[in-house]
This record gives structure tokens, sequence and C-alpha cells, in this order.
């Protein structure tokens, strides 16, 4: 089937990683399941998937192209309805099995899955599923070549401390949008920090984690001031962001 996308939505069509972890995660589901709904549904790809294990499917995408594409390329499909929509301003009045929600980004800070879940957790059944179902968030101290916060896209980055889980995410449970911890990193050599580096990993489901991809959740390295360390050094640091805010409202110092 010849899929039609906008340009955003083919180079994520494009990720066969991020594409094939969705389509296993989907087809560990039961058939002859109710209803899902597929928010930020863009091309309708996954919709596509889910066609054959719902009865019905509710797709929202607010950006109108793509919900243009979505419904051209689910026109088949009598059980799949798509809605041109933000999903703050739809009208949710059924409770789902499953809520499929690919907004994701790094730590969640710059995309709107966080708001978008803590909005319509209501609209999922008691035993109800939300594919991903969450996140694992981990960081490193490093040595940045831009003093600026970016995205690790074949920027090289000099990584100067042992990795830390500093946060894990299960999409099922209300989530507080206000991020602020302090974490301690373990330098791994003598050597000059200037950044972090934090990467996520996707929880398709119990048994499934995709790490990022070119479309999905490249690492996020984000500027401190330069800073002489020498090995097994411990170095404090606090982190505060808020998720779906914006990558504005990181601040990052040393504690
Ligand atoms: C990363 S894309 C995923 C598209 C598609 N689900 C896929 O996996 O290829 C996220 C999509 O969510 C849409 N989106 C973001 N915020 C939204 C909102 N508040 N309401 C509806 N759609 C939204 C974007 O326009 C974009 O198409």
């Amino acid at each position: 089937m010849k899929f039609k996308t906008t340009h955003y939505h083919f180079d994520l069509l494009k990720d066969e990683e991020r594409i094939s972890a969705f389509y296993e995660a989907i087809e560990d589901l039961s058939v002859n399941q109710e209803l899902a709904y597929d928010l930020g549904c863009g091309s309708g790809i996954l919709s596509f998937f889910l066609n054959s294990y719902f009865k019905e499917i509710i797709a929202i995408e607010q950006d109108v192209k793509a919900s243009i594409c979505a419904k051209k390329n689910l026109e088949n499909f009598k059980n799949i309805k798509v809605i041109n929509e933000d999903v703050f301003n739809y009208n949710f009045s059924k409770k789902s099995d499953l809520i499929v929600c690919e907004m994701l980004d790094t730590a969640l800070i710059d995309e709107e899955e966080v708001p978008v879940l803590n909005h319509v957790r209501n609209y999922l059944k008691e035993d109800g599923r939300i594919i991903p179902q969450g996140i694992i968030n981990i960081i490193e101290l490093a040595h940045l070549e831009r003093d600026y916060i970016h995205y690790d896209e074949d920027v090289s980055c000099e990584i100067l401390s042992k990795p830390v889980i500093y946060d894990e995410i299960n999409f099922l449970n209300e989530i507080n949008p206000n991020f602020e911890k302090v974490i301690t990193l373990k330098a791994k050599k003598d050597s000059s920090v200037n950044g972090l580096k934090i990467t996520t990993v996707t929880k398709l489901n119990d048994n499934l984690v995709c790490g990022p991809t070119p479309m999905l959740n490249p690492p996020l390295l984000i500027p401190l001031n330069e800073k002489n360390v020498k090995c097994n050094d411990l170095i404090n640091v606090k982190l505060k962001y808020i998720m779906g805010k914006g990558i504005g409202t990181i601040e990052a110092n040393y504690y």
C-alpha cells in the first residue's frame, strides 16, 4: 500500500526501527477489542496497524495536511475515523481499551506527550493499555562542542561519566510535568566537563524497548560551565525542566 504523507511524516515512516517497534507492540495486542484512540495520528500509519485489532479506531491529528493524508490512506477502513482536531479540543465521550500516542521527544520536554496523556487518561478503561507504555531517561557528563542546548544529530560529544538512569515514567500514571532533581554522576577520567547528554529509551510494552532512532528521541545535549574533574570524582548536577513546555524550560547547574 502506498501512503500519502507530508515531508515530515515521510521521514517518520522511513525510520524503520521506530516503525517496526510500534508494529511489534501492536502485533502483541489481542484481537476483537472495542475502541482505540490514535492521538497525533500523522499519516495514519499506526491506525493502519491497529485496524484488525479494534472494532472502532478514532484517529486525531491537528495538522490539516497530515489529517487529509490520513483520511485518504485509511478511507477503505470503515472502522477508522480520522478527525482533524487538537486533542485538547476534542470532545472525548467513550472509554477506550487502548491509547496510542506518539508525541515523544527526548525526556518528553518539547512535545505534548505528557499534557496530552494527563488530559485523556480518564478515557482509558481500568484494564486499558497505552502504547508506548513509558520511557526511561539516562544522563551522562559530557564534553560538548556547542554552547547551547541542541539535539545530537551527528554532532560529536565525548562522554565523561558513567550513565545514570535518572527518571522512569509509566504513562498509565498521572505525570507531574515539573521535573527537578539533583543527580550524582561519577567522572570516568581526568577531563574537562562542559555539558550533559540525555538519552531517552522508549518502552513500547513490558518486553519491547526502542532506543533513540533517527526520528525518535535523538540525544539532547545541554551545556554547563567548564569544570575540571578527576577520575571517580562525584559531580552533583541539578536538572530542572517542564515536560511539554519546551527546551527553553531546561535549567542545569552544578550543585
Ligand atoms: C511524532 S508525530 C507521530 C505521527 C504518527 N503517529 C506516526 O507514528 O508516524 C506526532 C504527531 O502528533 C501531532 N500532534 C501534536 N500535538 C497534537 C495535539 N495536541 N492534537 C493533535 N495532534 C497533535 C503532530 O501534528 C504530529 O503529526
